[in-house]
């Protein structure tokens, strides 16, 4: 199933490898025409959800930011994963990931030296030419550059998360919400992390979309007022044993297994959220980070998975407590005062952070709403690449030119559509499914004297017929 979603992907402009006339770079994707109007649906229901539903914020930053930022923020002593590389072939490899593979153990925690060992002593070669591997050391994953020339010239680095520079203005961002808590603000953009050896298509990218959600929070206030409204969601926890539990998130913080009220409240609305988006909500589980696993920021993390048939694993938001870290830390190296008065108190604001990936959500709505009985993508209305397809029955007898008048009605009232006279109609209707459409519009010679068009449904390939003077009214009803 994988390979016949990929190739519809790239034969009709969904997501491809970028950079294909030279050969391509691993960890690199283009969206095409109807993947990028996907990702743009995407993005806007995350927005629907945090700006409309939440009253965040939404902030725009930099991609490059000098390296005080990342100095500061920690990034650069600790955002590094272990490597090796083949003394023969020269191959790269993240040295925990092949001790993973070939041992079937975890290797979170373990130091480099832990794992070099566990290397030498298995005697884990290369799996491409099994060459000697070489010793294990820290590489940063942080893409490095530089802002202006010759003097002026300073080292910066592109972003490997949003997040960090929305906490920059975080000063600012305080002064504009007149001084209340909670705030939450969203940042939707692209980071980059060289990862040594993406080798899982979009799963793993070098640059990539995310959107990222800090909330700021009093310290000992963690509840979300709205709670209640996700309490009776009921959840599969993965536990520390690697067992599954399920269970209410309701009853997952009375039992203390989510510890913090809030963490467990935008567990709920991400779920809900990726529902939306079309992902198959019986393939997600919750899981804690462990002590070892945990990002050097954060106090708490709990990600959402899905289950994919292809790749396993994918972690498709982590929602973390990185406390006053990052706001601390900053304040530390640039001097500023984070703190505010608040509440009759003097603190500095704890961060709650809801990380979405985009890219991996994409993937696994792709794999979601695959239809194989009829090879096509079964998207839910929000998030489709074009609502309507606009087609004459035949090319003659004046049937194109009322066609293209519908198709202008349609456009005129903003909707999202494409017109098409290629082929026969039953192709036409084939092309449609199989990017997901899920209204296909069709003038035939009943429309000619009645002014009439038929709809035809996606789904159940019914058609209804409909006066050209209602169709907007059953569009718009029917989304
Ligand atoms: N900001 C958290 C992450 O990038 O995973």
């Amino acid at each position: 199933m994988h390979q016949k979603i990929l190739d519809i992907c790239k034969r009709r402009g969904i997501v491809y490898p970028s950079f294909e006339i030279y050969g391509g770079v691993s960890g690199f994707y283009d969206y095409g025409p109807i993947g990028a109007r996907i990702k743009h649906n995407i993005e806007e229901l995350i927005r629907e959800y945090y700006i409309i539903d939440e009253g965040c914020w939404e902030v725009e930053c930099p991609v490059i930011s000098p390296a005080q930022v990342w100095i500061a923020s920690g990034h650069i002593e600790n955002f590094a994963d272990m490597m090796t590389e083949c003394l023969n072939c020269g191959e790269p490899y993240r040295a925990d990931h092949l001790i993973e593979k070939h041992l079937n153990i975890s290797c979170d925690g373990m130091s480099i030296n832990q794992i070099h060992e566990l290397i030498e002593k298995n005697d884990i070669t290369c799996p491409k030419c099994s060459g000697k591997l070489d010793a294990v050391y820290d590489y940063n994953l942080m893409f490095e550059t530089e802002i202006g020339p010759g003097k002026y010239k300073q080292t910066a680095y592109l972003r490997p998360e949003t997040a960090q520079t929305t906490y920059l203005s975080f000063r600012r961002l305080w002064e504009i919400s007149r001084r209340k808590l909670p705030i939450g603000v969203l940042q939707i953009g692209h980071s980059f992390r060289n990862e040594i050896s993406p080798r899982q298509g979009m799963i793993r990218l070098r640059e990539f979309s995310q959107a990222e959600i800090q909330f700021w929070v009093e310290p000992e206030h963690k509840e979300h007022e709205r709670f209640d409204e996700v309490s009776d969601i009921e959840v599969k926890i993965i536990t520390g044993e690697n067992e599954e539990i399920t269970t209410t998130l309701g009853e997952a913080v009375k039992r203390d297994i989510i510890k913090i009220q809030i963490i467990a409240y935008f567990l709920g609305k991400s779920i809900r959220l990726f529902g939306d988006m079309g992902i198959n909500q019986e393939k997600l589980r919750l899981r804690q980070h462990t002590d070892e696993e945990r990002a050097f920021y954060s106090a708490d993390t709990w990600d959402i998975e899905f289950m994919s048939s292809n790749f396993g694993r994918i972690e498709l938001v982590g929602i973390s407590d990185r406390q006053d870290y990052d706001l601390s830390a900053h304040m530390k190296l640039s001097k500023q005062d984070m703190r505010v008065n608040y509440n009759g108190k003097k603190f500095i604001p704890h961060t709650i952070e809801v990380a979405y990936g985009i890219d991996r959500p994409i993937y696994c709505v792709l794999e979601s709403c695959y239809r194989s009985d009829r090879t096509y993508f079964r998207f839910p209305k929000k998030i489709v690449p074009y609502l309507v397809g606009v087609f004459p029955l035949v090319r003659k007898d004046d049937l194109p030119k009322k066609a293209i008048e519908v198709f202008k009605a349609l456009k005129k009232e903003k909707f999202y559509g494409f017109y098409d006279q290629t082929g026969s109609i039953g192709k036409r209707y084939a092309r449609a499914d199989e990017i997901g459409v899920p209204y296909s519009i069709t003038v035939d010679y009943q429309s000619m004297e009645d002014d009439t068009v038929t709809i035809r449904n996606r789904d159940t390939k019914e058609q209804t017929r409909v006066k050209i003077d209602e169709l907007v009214a059953y569009l718009r009803s029917s989304t």
